[in-house]
């Protein structure tokens, strides 16, 4: 894994957005898997103003999200096809066509065969943008004994319900399931950027970066057998974990 140190947060988001333009301008139709979370939203104002200032061209880009909430329809502003929608498609040319994120309101079969023909159905993803939750989940990937390699339904974990309820009234408006990219279909995107901060990732960025270890018991440790991984972290929490003195 290669591991980026940046100033702040912002110069982290700064970078992240620099190399999904690098990736547009060397492969136009690039098929991009795109995050959502708090982390990762900062990413996408820079995606912006690059489009506007002529940088990047996403008319030809295809992207499919890492997950969504289970029963929750595509307009309620707290679905993640709604963010995506909001905090980036809508001001830049890609065509919303070849823009997915799944369904939490459609049939369940229905919408995990969907999923597959879209992450399958013509090449794999070039590249994949994650956040890391304070469990260490990538998508909605929870910690478990074992992990599920493809499209599947989770139960969101109680760390994950509390994390995500700053979003929400309260926790209990949190929903309670999610349709997710499994492991393996974020292990075959050809190149993986992750971005985190802040003082509740500490814990699970000792784990990836402080030792060898894989564990599906935070599954971001996975990341460590792909062979082009970018971790992106502040100078704040690469202090904090102790990857820089
Ligand atoms: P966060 O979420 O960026 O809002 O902390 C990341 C995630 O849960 O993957």
């Amino acid at each position: 894994m290669k591991v980026v140190v940046t100033k702040n947060y912002e110069e982290s988001c700064k970078f992240v957005a620099k190399e999904i333009i690098d990736l547009v301008n060397s492969i136009p139709d690039a098929k991009i898997g795109l995050a959502t979370g708090g982390t990762a939203q900062n990413v996408y104002p820079h995606l912006i103003k690059a489009y506007e200032d002529k940088k990047v061209d996403f008319k030809n880009v295809s992207t499919i999200n890492l997950d969504e909430y289970i029963g929750i329809d595509p307009e309620n502003p707290l679905s993640y096809r709604y963010c995506m929608d909001n905090w980036f498609f809508n001001h830049v040319n890609i065509d919303k066509a070849n823009t997915y994120v799944p369904c939490g309101l459609n049939d369940i079969e229905s919408e995990i065969k969907t999923f597959n023909e879209k992450l399958y159905g013509d090449k794999l993803l070039d590249f994949q943008l994650l956040g890391i939750g304070v469990n260490g989940h990538i998508g909605f990937n929870e910690p478990h004994d074992s992990l599920t390699a493809g499209v599947h339904i989770e139960n969101l974990d109680e760390s994950t319900i509390k994390a995500n309820s700053r979003f929400f009234d309260s926790p209990d408006d949190v929903p309670r399931k999610s349709i997710t990219m499994g492991v393996g279909d974020i292990m075959k995107a050809a190149k993986i950027v992750l971005i985190a901060t802040g003082d509740n990732k500490v814990e699970v960025m000792k784990a990836l970066l402080m030792n060898d270890y894989v564990t599906t018991k935070i599954p971001a440790t996975i990341l460590k057998l792909h062979r082009d991984v970018t971790i992106v972290i502040d100078e704040d929490l690469a202090k904090k974990a102790g990857y820089v003195k």
